[in-house]
C-alpha cells in the first residue's frame, strides 16, 4: 500500500462526489501535471488562434464587420490570460509555459496551423472552429478542477457570440452572389475535417483519456465530442446551402447520431508533428511578438520596483 493511499483515496473520493479540486487542495502530482499540459495547452491555442482572423481585420468587408471581428480576437487573447491564470495556480509560472510553447516543446491546436485564405474563412472559422471550441468547452465547465472549471463559464458565453458571428458572415455571404456562395463552399470543404481533428484521436488511440475521464478532467470522450459536434452542424450546414464534403455523412436511425467519414488521422499527426501549412509561420509571429513586447515586460518591472523601494523608504 502506498503512504499516499489515504490521500488518494480521499482526494477520489471527493472527485466522485462531484467536488471541485481548488489549487491548494493536496493533488496526485500527475493530476497537476495533466492540468498544467491541458490548460497551458489550451491557453496557447486562444493565443496562436488570434493569428489565422487577426490578418482579415484590415480586409473585413464593412466596418461592422470588422468591429465583430475584433472584439471576437480580443475576446480570444482575454481566453489565452484567464486560462495562463488558471494554470498559474498550479505552480508552474506563465513566462514557463510561454517558454515551452516558443521551444517547440508546447503543444497548440493543430486547427490553428492551417492557412485562412478569403473572407469565407472568417465565417466558417467561427462557425466550425469556434463551434468545436463550445462543444469541447462545454463540457469543461464541469471539469474537476475549480479554476479551470471557472474560466470556462466565462469563455463559453463569449465563445457562443464568436460561433454567431461566423455563422452571420456565412448566412449573409450564402444569399449573396454566385462567387460568394462558392468562396463559402470552398471554406467549408478546406475546414470541415480539420476541425473534427480539433477533437483529438479515436478513443482507441487515445490512451490518456480514461485516466482524466476518471478524474473528471474529461467529462466525455473525444469521439463522444466529436459525434456531439457532428449532430450540432449537420443542420446548420443546411440552413446555410452547403454540402459538408463527406459523402458518408448520413443520420442513422438506429443510434439517433449522424454516421460520418474516415478522418485523415495521418494529416492530424503530421500536422501535431509540425509539419502543418502554416506550423512556422504561427510560431515565428509568436515569438516575434513577444520579443518586441520585451520592453513592456521591462518597464512593468522596473515600474514594480520602483514602487516597492518607495514603499519600503515610506515603512523605513
Ligand atoms: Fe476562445
Ligand atoms: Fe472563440
Amino acid at each position: 500500500m502506498s503512504p499516499n493511499y489515504s490521500l488518494e483515496a480521499n482526494f477520489q473520493n471527493r472527485i466522485d462526489n462531484e467536488e471541485k479540486i481548488e489549487p491548494r487542495d493536496w493533488m496526485p502530482d500527475a493530476y497537476r501535471k495533466t492540468l498544467v499540459r491541458q490548460i497551458s495547452q489550451h491557453a496557447h491555442s486562444e493565443i496562436v488562434g488570434m493569428l489565422p482572423e487577426g490578418n482579415w481585420i484590415s480586409r473585413a468587408p464593412s466596418l461592422r464587420r470588422k468591429l465583430a471581428l475584433l472584439a471576437k480576437i480580443q475576446d480570444e487573447a482575454g481566453h489565452g490570460l484567464y486560462l495562463y491564470s488558471a494554470a498559474e495556480t498550479l505552480g508552474t509560472s506563465r513566462s514557463e509555459m510561454i517558454d515551452l510553447l516558443h521551444a517547440g516543446k508546447a503543444k497548440y491546436s493543430s486547427i490553428f496551423n492551417y492557412p485562412a485564405l478569403s473572407w469565407a474563412d472568417m465565417g466558417t472559422i467561427g462557425w466550425l472552429v469556434d463551434g468545436a471550441a463550445i462543444v469541447n468547452q462545454v463540457a469543461l465547465t464541469r471539469t474537476s478542477f475549480g479554476p479551470y472549471s471557472r474560466a470556462m463559464v466565462r469563455i463559453c458565453k463569449e465563445e457562443s457570440f464568436h460561433q454567431r458571428q461566423g455563422f452571420d458572415i456565412l448566412y449573409t455571404m450564402s444569399q449573396g452572389t454566385e462567387a460568394q456562395k462558392e468562396m463559402v463552399q470552398d471554406a467549408v470543404n478546406r475546414w470541415w475535417w480539420p476541425s473534427l481533428m480539433m477533437f483529438g484521436p479515436t478513443d482507441k488511440d487515445s490512451p490518456n483519456s480514461a485516466q482524466s475521464v476518471k478524474w473528471k478532467i474529461k467529462r466525455l470522450s473525444n469521439d463522444e465530442l466529436r459525434q456531439k459536434f457532428i449532430d450540432m452542424t449537420v443542420p446548420q450546414a443546411a440552413v446555410l446551402g452547403v454540402t459538408l464534403p463527406d459523402p458518408n455523412i448520413k443520420f442513422n436511425e438506429k443510434t439517433g447520431h449522424y454516421d460520418f467519414g474516415e478522418i485523415n488521422w495521418e494529416e492530424f499527426y503530421q500536422v501535431i508533428a509540425g509539419n502543418g501549412p502554416c506550423n512556422k509561420e504561427r510560431l515565428a509571429a509568436r515569438i516575434k511578438a513577444h520579443e518586441a513586447g520585451q520592453w513592456v515586460r521591462d518597464a512593468a518591472t522596473a515600474y514594480a520596483e520602483k514602487q516597492q523601494q518607495k514603499k519600503s523608504i515610506s515603512v523605513a
